[in-house]
Order: C-alpha cells, then sequence, then structure tokens
C-alpha cells in the first residue's frame, strides 16, 4: 500500500485497540510520529486540524494523557475540552449511546478514559467522529503506540529486540503483547500466579505474532522473561479501579520488583521503561528508575507526538 492509501484508509477510523491496526498503519503513525517531533522542535508549526475539536471524556484520573492530547489539539490548531464524568449527564444517568451521538454533533473526535473496554466499543458504535481510547481495563494503545515510537527512536528498528514486561497482567501488558506481536518484536511477560493476562487478549497476541514472526510468551518466572532482554518494561501494581486491592497485592507482588538483582540477567545496553505514574520502591527501585538505562520521561514526551500523529491521521 502507498502512504497515500495508508492515509486515506486511517481517516475516519477508531483508535480503540492495536489489534484494529497492521503493521504498516502503525509504521506509518510512526514516522508522522517522528516527523512531528522534529518539526515542533524546530518551531515549524503544523496546524493539520486548524479549527477542530476533541472531546476528552476522563473517568478516571490523568497527568499525561490529558496534557499531551490537549496540547496536542493546540499545536495542530485545534482545541480540546475536557470533560470529567462527574460533570456530564453521563455521571448522572445519560446513556453512552445518547452521549456519543450528541458529542459527535459537536465535536471532530473524542478521547474516553473509563473502565470497562465495552464502554469504549459502545461509543464507537454510536458515534460518526473517531473515538480515540485513552485506556481501559484491557487496553492502553496510546501509551503503547508512543513506546514503539520511542523503541524506534533509541534502538532504530524493531528487528531481533526482545521486550520483558514484568508486573501485572493489566492493560499495559495485554496491549505491549499485542503491539509487539504485531511489530515482530519477542515479548515475554512475567506475572504472579493469579496475576495472569486476560486468556483471549495473550491468544490474540500469539495469532498476531504468527505473520510476524514474533515470539510471545508468558512466565510467572521474572528471571526468565528477562533474560536477554533489549527492553524491560513494568508498570504499577495496582491499577486505577482496583484500589481495594492494594494490600494483597504488595504481598502478591513481592519478587517482581525491576531491580539491579533482576537486570542483571537483561542485555548489558538494556533499556528500561515504565508507562507512569512510577512508585518508586515497589515495581521498580529509585536507582533503576532514575539510571542511564531508564528512558521513561522520552516515553512520556513521545505520548504528545504519537498522540498527534493518531489525531492527525484519524480526524
Ligand atoms: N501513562 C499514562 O497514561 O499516564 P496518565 O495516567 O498520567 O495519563
Ligand atoms: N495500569 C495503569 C496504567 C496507568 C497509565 C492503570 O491502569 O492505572
Amino acid at each position: 500500500m502507498t502512504p497515500e492509501e495508508i492515509k486515506s484508509n486511517l481517516k475516519g477510523k477508531h483508535f480503540l485497540k492495536l489489534a484494529d491496526f497492521t503493521k504498516e498503519e502503525l509504521l506509518f503513525l510512526i514516522d508522522l510520529a517522528l516527523k512531528l517531533k522534529k518539526e515542533q522542535n524546530v518551531g515549524k508549526t503544523h496546524r493539520h486540524l486548524d479549527g477542530k475539536t476533541l472531546a476528552m471524556i476522563f473517568e478516571k484520573s490523568s497527568t499525561r494523557t490529558r496534557v499531551s492530547f490537549e496540547t496536542g489539539m493546540y499545536q495542530l490548531g485545534g482545541h480540546a475540552l475536557f470533560l470529567s464524568k462527574d460533570e456530564l449527564q453521563m455521571g448522572r444517568g445519560e446513556t453512552i449511546s445518547d452521549t456519543a451521538k450528541v458529542l459527535s454533533r459537536y465535536v471532530d473526535g473524542i478521547m474516553i478514559r473509563t473502565f470497562a473496554h465495552d464502554i469504549v466499543e459502545e461509543l464507537a458504535d454510536n458515534s460518526s467522529v473517531p473515538i480515540i481510547n485513552g485506556l481501559t481495563d484491557d487496553y492502553h494503545p496510546c501509551q503503547v503506540l508512543a513506546d514503539l515510537m520511542t523503541i524506534v527512536e533509541k534502538t532504530g528498528s524493531f528487528k531481533e529486540k526482545k521486550l520483558a514486561y514484568v508486573g501485572d497482567g493489566n492493560n499495559m501488558a495485554h496491549s505491549l503483547l499485542v503491539g509487539c506481536a504485531i511489530m515482530g518484536i519477542d515479548c515475554s511477560v512475567a506475572v504472579p500466579k493469579n496475576y495472569e493476562v486476560k486468556q483471549e487478549i495473550l491468544t490474540l497476541a500469539k495469532d498476531k505474532a504468527k505473520e510476524s514472526g514474533a515470539v510471545i510468551m508468558q512466565t510467572n518466572d521474572p528471571i526468565e522473561a528477562v533474560t536477554r532482554a533489549d527492553i524491560v518494561y513494568t508498570d504499577v501494581w495496582t491499577s486505577m479501579g482496583f484500589e481495594n486491592e492494594t494490600e494483597e497485592r504488595l504481598q502478591a507482588f513481592g519478587d517482581f520488583q525491576v531491580n539491579q538483582n533482576l537486570v542483571k540477567h537483561a542485555n548489558e545496553d538494556y533499556l528500561f521503561f515504565h508507562c507512569l505514574p512510577a512508585h518508586r520502591g515497589e515495581e521498580v527501585s529509585a536507582d533503576i528508575l532514575d539510571g542511564p538505562h531508564s528512558v521513561v520521561f522520552d516515553q512520556a514526551e513521545n505520548r504528545l507526538h504519537a498522540q498527534k500523529a493518531v489525531l492527525t491521521s484519524l480526524l
């Protein structure tokens, strides 16, 4: 497919999960993100969304997602509206489908951060403008697009790479499995017993990997996952919405901290990734998070550029 064909395929699409995109489409978005980053850094304006509006619905907290989408829309010449659930009629019982239909009459795109993944699917089914998933209990595709961009930027390619994810079998684990499987990056996930990833998402990733040749596996042994990894990734032990399990999770995840003892099994020049926010002393030791292998703030910055590529292409 030519870049023009990819561009026209992406226009008007929803961005709900990475599995809905081909390797070519994700590479197109990453290339565009790198170009927009370069332009932004030299002060070249790119008002591709002049006069357009993005509605941003937040049912969970956010620092990076909110600020990067709002700033991104501004840099593209458009405008973003922050809508917290408590301030929307949705918080008082208006249906998701009515909300989607009404917002579609005003705005050019809707970003939503919410709980069940079904909510973003229902919003998309009833919206005439693109829906962007800003995190659900199952997926965090915007984060992993930015992470894939960071891998290209830091290492030059996806070839012969292994990513090890250590921690909870959560939304980040799911999106990393699928994103790596599509791009051809080997992905090993190490989780404690009873905190495994969803079986259907592991199966989906393994299916995608058949085409790319990526090796996808899950284990309960962090050392097995991290051995010879190029990228060591972790995330919080207690995701948003699971706060009532914090104490039992602290117990269950004790052996899954990314620290010097664990990373000695990774490749010497490994990179440390974390989607942030981080809890030093829990899922990662402070010396790793703040150490020379860590690229966490580059990942955070790349949210801005990757999402600008998504917004430009979809809207
Ligand atoms: N990584 C991420 O999505 O951060 P926020 O929760 O701050 O948006
Ligand atoms: N797994 C975390 C990611 C936060 C960006 C959560 O869902 O809270």
